[in-house]
């Protein structure tokens, strides 16, 4: 291992960013970080040059050795890092917004990363990040890619079928999961341990373990006698006690859009009449934001980012960026391919599971039966990824109208073909390679 380390960081003009710094500063005695190069594009180069320049103020300030570059140059930063993580929005927040709102013209849910709001985004990154890997074939082939792009799971895998880059899939809800649990069970989150099998943004955590003891219960019924369990950009719709107690594993945040269909777009559709969908608010606290990053005195991450939904994401990855290159053999979860975990799906499937990370890379842990009410949800779910990714892949209509015919948040044939012909329309710039 070598004993400095290059990160490199696609979509560094993200307003996520600073957490991503600060993270590191916190880590210096055991990941010696010595240079973070940014990279954005063009339309980006503006909001890049804030990040940056808030970078080496919060580097100063802590008198931490590391060289900031940023630049609109992918290679350059590419070359030789020994980690390249990739954060970017394809479109930015208007295709967003745009993601959002088309599907709840048709009555279905509209989000960024679940139905088709996720699939449209899908299509716009796929090729993209596909692209970004061929350089890290040719630049950094040792290199570790850190993929927290959404839909996380879903482009991670089109990474794993599609390239040799060696690439694991990180979410913040896992985390989060964790950080609530524990509040909610008043033990320090380091003592609760959760055994978590599923899909990205449809993870469950099948078991929850505090000191040796089975909690799994009691954190069933405090989620459904209302405790907090919910992200900021999430609408906290209570939970059914009976449901949850029938279900038995604890469900995510984002598996409402599932469950709970008919309250959320109902709140859905409500607040995107009020005052818009959630890419509306996020534009506001990215002006936000930027206004703040640009204050020459700001030197460390401020308190205002914690409204984004984010939470947590720099701990997701630098908690990796650490089993990995110090070899802790910890449990982390992530986005991999199956490779047996879950016995009825694909070896090439990636699911998102606690699992073993070192030095060596990662390896999932099974957690034994899965009831049908679980298996059948994800099937379906991993079904519609499969052919959303071979769709973007092939710029084919075909897979594309069967993707979303198969995704269990569009009821109907028609609507799916409705909603797949406006996505196309609308972000026809975006997918030039698409045909009939
Ligand atoms: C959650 C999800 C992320 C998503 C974020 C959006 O944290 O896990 O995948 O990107 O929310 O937050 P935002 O503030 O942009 O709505």
């Amino acid at each position: 291992m070598t004993k400095s380390l290059k990160l490199a960081i696609i979509g560094g003009g993200s307003s996520y960013t600073p957490e991503l710094i600060e993270g590191v500063l916190k880590r210096l005695d055991h990941l010696p970080v010595t240079e973070m190069h940014f990279v954005d594009i063009e339309a980006g180069q503006h909001k890049l040059d804030i990040v940056a320049a808030l970078a080496r103020r919060m580097v100063e300030k802590v008198g931490a050795n590391i060289e900031i570059n940023a630049s609109l140059d992918r290679r350059a930063a590419i070359q030789n890092a020994d980690f390249v993580m990739t954060q970017f929005r394809v479109g930015g927040l208007q295709a967003r917004a745009n993601d959002e709102q088309i599907p709840l013209k048709y009555d279905v849910i509209g989000q960024e990363t679940t139905g088709p709001g996720g699939f449209a985004k899908a299509l716009r990154t796929i090729p993209v990040i596909l692209d970004i890997c061929q350089d890290i074939e040719a630049l950094a082939p040792d290199a570790w890619m850190l993929n927290f792009t959404n839909p996380a799971g879903v482009v991670t895998e089109a990474i794993q079928k599609y390239s040799r880059v060696k690439t694991i899939g990180l979410c913040n809800v896992p985390v989060s999961m964790q950080m609530m649990i524990a509040e909610m069970m008043s033990c320090p989150p380091d003592q609760l341990s959760l055994e978590c099998i599923g899909l990205n943004h449809l993870v469950w955590a099948h078991r929850a373990w505090i000191g040796g003891q089975d909690v799994t219960a009691e954190v069933l019924k405090k989620v459904g006698d209302g405790q907090n369990f919910s992200m900021n950009n999430i609408f906290e719709e209570p939970w059914d006690p009976d449901f949850l107690n029938a279900l038995g594993a604890i469900p995510c945040p984002y598996h409402r859009y599932y469950y709970q269909v008919d309250a959320m777009l109902a709140e859905e559709k409500a607040s995107a009449l009020e005052g818009g969908t959630r890419a509306q608010q996020v534009m506001e606290t990215e002006a936000e934001l930027f206004e703040l990053y640009s204050d020459e005195n700001l030197a460390e991450k401020p308190k205002q980012l914690e409204s984004r939904g984010g939470a947590y994401y720099s701990d997701a990855s630098l908690n990796l960026v650490d089993a990995i290159y110090n070899d802790r053999k910890t449990i982390h979860v992530v986005n991999v391919p199956n490779n047996g975990t879950i016995s009825s799906l694909d070896d090439d499937a990636v699911i998102e599971c606690s699992a073993v990370v070192g030095s060596w890379g990662v390896r999932p842990l099974a957690v034994g039966h899965l009831s049908p009410a679980i298996t059948g949800l994800i099937h379906q779910v991993k079904a519609y990824e499969q052919l959303t990714i071979e769709a973007a892949v092939e710029g084919s209509y075909d897979k594309a109208l069967m993707a979303l015919a198969s995704n269990p948040l569009v009821p109907d044939i028609t609507r799916a073909k409705a909603i797949l012909d406006d996505i196309l329309r609308t972000n026809d710039d975006y997918l030039p390679y698409f045909s009939r």
